[in-house]
């Protein structure tokens, strides 16, 4: 049975909703998981939980005013997680073009320079396509998690 932490951003709770109900399932398959709300960089240094970004994406491609925080200290202080496993789930929306689920590439690569190590191709959920992102998400999650 796995640990997870969730790192979550979310404007309108879409993504957030998403977090919760992988949570909701996977905690009913015997796993632990933590939903975090407004992540900061202490909720993955203390402990080796596997983690998940669960995120939309803001502005043009950017993160969320509430994983912002945890974003910029992940990127300024690069605690070293070798070998940690991530995982990336975006929500975006491709009629923004260029900047189509942007979120997710940002957190990716912060985890990278940090030495984590990618589980899985990351998720991107568009909005144009799809209107229950969770359903979606679930289904990866499951494949995910047998890979951390
Ligand atoms: C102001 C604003 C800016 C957005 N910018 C982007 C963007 O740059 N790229 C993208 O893929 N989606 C963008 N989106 C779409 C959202 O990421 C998408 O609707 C997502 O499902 C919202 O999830 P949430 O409910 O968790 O906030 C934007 C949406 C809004 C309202």
């Amino acid at each position: 049975m796995a640990s997870i932490r969730i790192l979550t951003g979310s404007v309108y709770g879409g993504a957030l909703l998403t977090a919760r109900k992988i949570k909701q399932e996977m905690e009913q398959e015997g796993h632990q998981v933590t939903v975090l709300e407004n992540p900061v960089l202490e909720d993955i240094t203390g402990n080796n939980d596997a983690l998940l970004i669960c995120t939309s994406t803001t502005g043009q491609g950017e993160v969320p005013p509430n994983l912002l925080p945890f974003y910029m200290a992940l990127r300024d202080q690069l605690p070293q997680q070798p070998g940690r496993p991530f995982g990336v789930i975006v929500l975006g929306d491709s009629s923004y073009g260029d900047t189509f689920c942007g979120a997710g590439d940002l957190m990716e690569e912060a985890l990278y320079e940090t030495s984590a190590r990618k589980v899985g191709d990351t998720l991107r959920i568009d909005a144009l396509e799809t209107l229950e992102p969770e359903i979606e998400a679930l289904q990866w999650a499951r494949q995910w998690i047998n890979g951390i």
